[in-house]
């Protein structure tokens, strides 16, 4: 079900419906008279530069070659995933954290994005005061980076959220911990990605070993109840300045060790608690006024759904919609983003699996040389992030399409596993699909 229509008007359908010209708004902190500057020569559209050089800014860049827009990369590294795909003259090579570096990327900007959270929020304020836009706003950043404070923000509207609280020093998790039962889940409140960041501590023992020595290294904490979850599902919404919101469907996301390995389009909880989970990620985007894409990540435990984390920006269990959806997630934020009417969200198949390639120990062959493996296998759609091969590290993903899950799946694990070199690394690849 395409979810922007169960979502109540559309404004850009009707104002086309009633036959009114359309006159879109600027995005708020764009300004005034500009766009003879443009991304691309003589198309008007605002130059859009984004921090991170990962495969979110890498996917980003190939979603605005079609829209038109010249994307602007600021990465770490010149060989990070997005720096070796645009050109020399929209490529920066600065760390975020590096304000001299930031300001001189800005300066070539009408409108900048994020490809991942690392960012000194504090800094992005007083830039934005400065006439900066930054989209989304600094506000809406300092949430997608920060676990305590995303739950203390939902728990006060009103969305469900596994019982969680702050540690500052070793009682609070023992106390914690005593209260809701043991085990609990440590997390650093910020910095941490595919699990790295999250411990399950068995018992006070085991707290008074991990919590001094990470506070002592200057990570936030909280601590929050291990939930016995059934399976974990994520939702994905775009907002525009003007208010237009779209949801797409609610996807599955299988994870295994604290990473993602599948996602599975769309997920089979029952309709009605998919309407109240995309209408909670609506009701969210609008209470923290956002503008561009947001995954909000659930625990289904029975009937109940449990906020885990949310983020602010395109999203690991959004990568389906390259094909799965009428518009990608990439291009939807940058629609978002410059205020450009919202794409459609609906699946363009019945089933849609996108499994992660992961680095695996013990394979040396170049990816290159696995890539015809992969690509024998019917149908399966290929993205490689351009990153070096390690143990654990996601380097690209595959999307499959049809109609029966279970072959659907069968088909991009098997290009995955070629992909990640199961038969070389010695293990069985298809294992996955059991144990996921
Ligand atoms: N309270 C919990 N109860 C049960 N499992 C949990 C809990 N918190 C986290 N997990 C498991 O660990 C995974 C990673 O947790 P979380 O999403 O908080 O970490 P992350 O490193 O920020 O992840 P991401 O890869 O999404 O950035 C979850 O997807 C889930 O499988
Ligand atoms: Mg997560």
């Amino acid at each position: 079900m395409p979810h922007d229509q169960a979502l109540g008007e559309n404004p850009v359908a009707s104002l086309a419906a009633g036959g009114c010209r359309l006159r879109l708004p600027r995005p708020e902190g764009y300004a005034a008279g500009m766009g003879g500057d443009v991304g691309t020569a003589g198309s008007g559209v605002p130059r859009v530069g984004i921090i991170g050089g990962g495969q979110l800014a890498r996917m980003t860049a190939q979603a605005a070659i079609g829209l038109g827009v010249g994307l602007r990369v600021m990465a770490e590294r010149p060989d990070d995933g997005a720096a070796t795909v645009v050109p020399a003259d929209r490529l920066d090579i600065g760390a975020p954290g590096d304000e001299s570096a930031l300001r001189r990327f800005l300066a070539g900007n009408d409108v900048t994005t994020f490809d991942h959270e690392l960012v000194d929020v504090a800094v992005l304020s007083r830039l934005a005061a400065e006439g900066h836009a930054f989209l989304p706003r600094p506000a809406t950043m300092a949430l997608g980076q920060d676990k305590r404070r995303q739950r203390e923000v939902l728990s006060r509207l009103g969305l469900p959220c596994p019982p969680s609280a702050p540690v500052e020093r070793l009682a609070d998790a023992v106390a914690f911990g005593d209260r809701h039962g043991w085990p609990g889940i440590l997390k650093a409140s910020r910095g941490g990605y595919d699990g790295r960041g999250v411990w399950v501590v068995d018992d006070a023992a085991a707290a008074s070993v991990l919590v001094p020595d990470l506070l002592a290294a200057g990570v936030p904490l909280l601590i929050e109840e291990l939930v016995a979850l059934d399976r974990e599902v994520a939702t994905l919404v775009a907002r525009r300045p003007s208010g237009q919101v779209v949801a797409y469907p609610v996807v599955e996301t299988v994870q295994r060790e604290g990473i993602c390995r599948r996602i599975i389009a769309p997920e089979r909880v029952d309709a009605g608690l998919a309407v109240r989970l995309v209408g909670w990620s609506h009701h969210l985007a609008e209470e923290i006024d956002l503008v561009g894409i947001m995954a909000v990540e659930w625990f289904v435990a029975g009937d109940e759904a449990l906020v885990n984390e949310i983020a602010v920006r395109t999203h690991n269990s959004g990568h389906y919609t390259i094909e799965g959806s009428v518009t990608s997630q990439f291009a939807q934020h940058l629609r978002a983003i410059l205020d450009w009417p919202l794409g459609e969200t609906a699946l363009t198949a019945p089933v849609v699996v996108t499994v992660n390639v992961l680095g695996a120990a013990g394979v040396t062959t170049p990816l290159a040389a696995r890539m015809p493996a992969a690509l024998a296998v019917p149908g399966v759609h290929v993205h490689l992030y351009g990153k070096t091969p390690r143990p654990g590290r996601k380097l690209g993903h595959v999307t499959a399409l049809g109609t029966d899950v279970d072959e659907v799946s069968a088909r991009a694990q098997m290009a995955a596993d070629a992909l990640a070199g199961a038969c070389e690394a010695g293990w069985n690849g298809q294992d996955g699909i059991e144990h996921g």
